[in-house]
């Protein structure tokens, strides 16, 4: 299963700029012809139930947004969503404190939202209160949650139903008008990741921001970094310096590489918690650790430190197993990385790791995964992990295809059955970097072709035969960077990829259909273009034109 060769070329993005102007010049609102609203049930990922009717509401320069007296959370996700359309619409949108019973966009905590099971389908109910209700009148639309994670999704929907011209930063013309009806909405799975690898490129902050305020639009809910590789290591670890300070110092094909300071990875988390994401820190172990063995020689068997690489073969490296030195450095990697995660997972990699022999495998994850336990954290490894014992309560994230022998799909099934949880990421589905043809000028094919249909025409709840379906806490859509260094890059291959996998994550299942996907799709093209994302044509839906 390894990648095959990587061919890096460039895109170039263009920001489309649209103004209005009068005579004299200035910028102004003015009535557009496309005055119906968007249809209620026109969004991605599909809602579980949608029932239109009555009349719509139109956001207007006296519009304001109204938010629970007292509660600072749900008055930061209502200023998010006047700061999103305050530069498009040009109006003001104070967000007011109490009086939720008057007009304009009001936010309500209310306990009885979101958990009902009226989502008909895993019945899992809605542990993360995540679920939410959106309902327009002419009055009001009103978004009302348990949680302010299901505020936050809700918010996601309306900017859905308004205009794509909404999400533009400069003023633009009206109307905004939000079609009538209520949604009811809770999500399938309680976990819907994305993961991206920062160590075969290094991105910066600003640029996983930017990726995290992407993935808020589809209501991901996990940001899986993948933070070190044989090619790099991105986070500071105080007690080990060199292994940021010298194994993040070069990348694929050389660059200089870069790693994340404690401080920038607090921001990125603080960061994706504002956005409603866990950060899921991932160090891959016992393979893809050469930077790593070049950081540190007493890491290797033979106490000789490796030299850094900047290739794509996978598969060379491995810690040394039998060595106390390893797991001195697994106990201050993982002590430190939980200390800065709030969150409840911690990935421990274990894929690939074609250099470390069987026994060495198992005994090394008997040892590693008490120690992410210790720590207070989850186990998240990739479905290799099912080789050895994993630990009660693990997670196995499979990225297996049709290729991959019944031997192995079985192990992981049998773990599954013994109680082992499954983020599926089969990769040729939710793989991001492969190819959606073969004249795709980014990413790798040797999961296959992934155009759109294949990525979103599957079923997280069936994909693995024998697996219990209560075994399947959600998906995630995974982003290797060999052939990736931009973000422009990045968001043509997670676009409109990333937007299926949500859906399989979110919806229903008895909503999943591909007719009715590729319109909801299609709409979702001119709202990439107005917030400025790279993203890939596909013949498969009919876009409208730009
Ligand atoms: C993987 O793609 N090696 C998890």
């Amino acid at each position: 299963m390894s990648p095959g060769c990587r061919n890096v070329r460039r895109l170039a993005t263009t920001g489309l700029a649209l103004l209005l102007l009068t005579a004299a010049g200035t910028a102004v609102p003015a009535r557009s012809a496309e005055a119906a609203p968007a249809p209620l049930d026109r969004i991605v990922p599909a809602p579980a139930s949608v029932r239109p009717g009555g009349e719509p509401y139109e956001i207007t320069s006296r519009t304001v947004v109204r938010v629970p007296p007292g509660n600072p959370e749900a008055a930061r996700i209502g200023g998010y969503l006047a700061g999103l359309l305050r530069p498009s619409t040009g109006y003001r949108l104070p967000v007011l404190p109490g009086g939720t019973d008057g007009p304009g966009i009001r936010l309500v905590l209310d306990e009885d939202t979101g958990d009902t099971g009226d989502t008909g389908d895993a019945g899992k109910g809605d542990e993360g209160g995540e679920g939410y209700r959106l309902s327009v009148t002419a009055h009001a639309v009103t978004i009302s949650a348990r949680e302010g994670a299901g505020l936050f999704h809700g918010v996601q929907t309306l900017r859905q139903l308004l205009p794509a011209r909404a999400e533009r930063t400069e003023r633009q013309p009206g109307p905004w008008t939000v079609a009538g009806g209520v949604v009811t909405d809770a999500p399938r799975y309680g976990y819907r990741g994305a993961m991206l690898d920062v160590a075969r490129h290094f991105f910066t902050v600003d640029q996983v921001k930017r990726y995290i305020d992407q993935l808020a639009l589809y209501k991901y809910n996990a940001l899986h970094l993948h933070l070190s590789d044989d090619q790099g290591w991105r986070i500071a670890v105080r007690s080990w310096p060199r292994l940021a300070g010298h194994g993040g110092s070069t990348q694929v094909g050389g660059g200089a590489g870069g790693f994340y300071s404690q401080d920038d990875y607090r921001e990125i988390v603080r960061h994706a918690a504002s956005r409603y994401l866990t950060v899921v820190p991932e160090i891959d172990m016992p393979g893809h650790t050469n930077a790593a063995l070049a950081s540190y020689a007493r890491l290797n068997c033979d106490g000789v430190a490796r030299p850094l690489y900047t290739g794509t073969e996978v598969g060379f490296s491995s810690l040394c197993v039998a060595k106390q030195d390893t797991y001195d450095f697994v106990e201050d990697v993982i002590g430190e990385l939980a200390a800065l995660t709030p969150g409840p997972y911690l990935h421990i990699g274990g894929d690939e790791a074609h250099s470390t022999g069987h026994a060495d495998y198992a005994a090394f994850m008997e040892r590693v995964q008490p120690v992410v336990a210790r720590h207070g954290k989850t186990v998240i490894g990739w479905h290799q992990l099912a080789g050895a014992r994993p630990a009660p309560g693990a997670l196995l994230q499979y990225w297996g295809y049709g290729r991959t022998g019944a031997a192995e799909r079985d192990q992981v099934v049998s773990a599954a059955r013994a109680g082992a949880g499954l983020i599926l990421s089969p990769a040729d589905r939710a793989y991001l970097d492969m190819k959606y043809t073969k004249d795709t000028p980014l990413g790798l094919q040797w999961a296959g072709l992934v155009e759109v249909r294949q990525s979103y025409d599957w079923d997280p709840g069936g994909y693995l035969e024998g697996a219990p379906a209560e075994a399947v806490a959600g998906v995630e859509a995974p982003l290797w960077t060999e052939t990736i260094t931009t973000s422009a890059q990045l968001e043509y291959m997670a676009f409109p990829r990333l937007a299926g996998i949500a859906e399989l994550g979110w919806s229903p299942r008895a909503t999943h259909d591909w007719a009715s996907y590729r319109v909801r799709l299609a709409a979702q093209g001119p709202r990439w273009d107005a917030l400025g994302i790279a993203h890939y044509r596909s013949p498969q839906v009919a876009w409208p034109a730009p």
